[in-house]
């Protein structure tokens, strides 16, 4: 087995068609096509859409990855794909592709589980990262928070209860009147806003690592509806920032009461939630209080991206998990 393996990422399971290819810990290509501004107009992901668009793309991506790190196809070693959890139909498209170079170049596929793939992008940050670690995992499908004891195995400490953060940014955005995918435009508007609108404390509440999205957001479509119904003036910015922050507090305060419980020394996190600038100084500043080790994935590294399917790619390679031809896509994979 090769010491530093280059090995290709392919990541199809919303709406980016992304490949990467790293040698060993090095990234060395990292290309996406997306088709988020055509699902916009939708106000959220159309399935067949991005079907299509993935089809469209998924070749010409690997081959500006393959151009861009200065490699043949024939040089690789692996195949790395997410197979799940995702649409079903978007996984498809880069399941198949990876299944026929894999094939044809007679080298391991590698079937990636998305979430695992979100864990990885810590790695590719901080070249230096060895488990343990607390992860802060927050995205558009999951919410969690999670404790890597080895590359392989992570135990969930906790995790949000229905609507994923992302969702829930997503949710809020639309009745802000803000464009798909809501969570830049929330983060966005709530600069602009103060922390004045009352939001349920509930959250809190909650035992252990859970938390609750759903009382949170229709909180908000309350509070809009009953402003409006009376004519009351209020401030949309106000709304977001005091969205964002009883979303995210909660968020960072948890993961740091993780680590602390668990003398995990380091945290990271992962997924589209952790690009957002507000959660990024919550999670600086509450592991600066505990004397946390910080790591935070690049913010292109937080939202869908094949790098990080790449690195989740080269710990399976070298865990010597590779996956049969036959593996199929999976719409959803359960965390825990
Ligand atoms: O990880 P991701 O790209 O896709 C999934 O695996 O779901 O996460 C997408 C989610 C969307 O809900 C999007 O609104 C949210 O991440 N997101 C953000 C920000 N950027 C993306 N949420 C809050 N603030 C952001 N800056
Ligand atoms: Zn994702």
């Amino acid at each position: 087995m090769e010491k530093d393996p280059l090995i290709l990422g392919i990541e199809s399971s919303c709406d980016e068609t992304a490949a990467a290819v790293i040698r060993g810990r090095t990234l060395l290509s990292d290309e996406i096509i997306s088709s988020a501004s055509v699902q916009a107009k939708y106000g959220g992901v159309v399935p067949e859409i991005a079907s299509r668009a993935h089809s469209d793309a998924v070749d010409e991506v690997v081959m500006r990855a393959l151009h861009a790190a200065g490699v043949k196809k024939e040089e690789l070693c692996a195949v790395a794909v997410t197979y799940g959890a995702g649409l079903l139909g978007a996984l498809l498209v880069g399941l198949s592709f990876a299944k026929g170079l894999a094939y044809g170049l007679n080298i391991p596929l590698i079937g990636v589980n998305h979430i695992r793939g979100h864990l990885a992008a810590s790695y590719l940050e901080d070249e230096t990262l060895t488990p343990p670690f607390i992860t802060l995992l927050a995205s558009g499908g999951h919410t969690a928070i999670l404790h890597t004891k080895t590359k392989t195995e992570s135990e969930v400490l906790g995790g949000t209860l229905d609507d994923a953060a992302g969702e829930a940014f997503d949710k809020v955005a639309r009745v802000l009147g803000l464009p798909y995918p809501g969570g830049p435009h929330v983060e966005k508007l709530a600069r602009e806003g103060k922390n004045t609108v009352p939001m349920p404390k509930m959250l809190k509440g909650l035992g252990g690592y859970d938390f609750s999205y759903s009382g949170l957001k229709t909180h908000i479509i309350n509070y809009v509806d009953t402003k409006e119904q009376k004519g009351e003036e209020w401030s949309r910015a106000d709304v977001a920032a005091s969205f964002q922050s009883a979303a995210l507090d909660i968020l960072a305060e948890k993961t740091v009461e993780g680590a602390l419980e668990r003398h995990v020394e380091t945290v990271t996190a992962g997924g589209g939630v952790v690009a957002n600038g507000y959660l990024r100084e919550k999670l600086q500043e509450a592991c600066g209080r505990a004397h946390l080790k910080l790591v935070l994935p690049a913010k292109k590294h937080c939202t869908d991206n094949a790098a990080m399917i790449a690195a989740e790619g080269l710990i399976q390679y070298e865990a010597g998990n590779f996956s049969p031809l036959t593996l199929n896509a999976r719409a959803s994979i359960p965390l825990r």
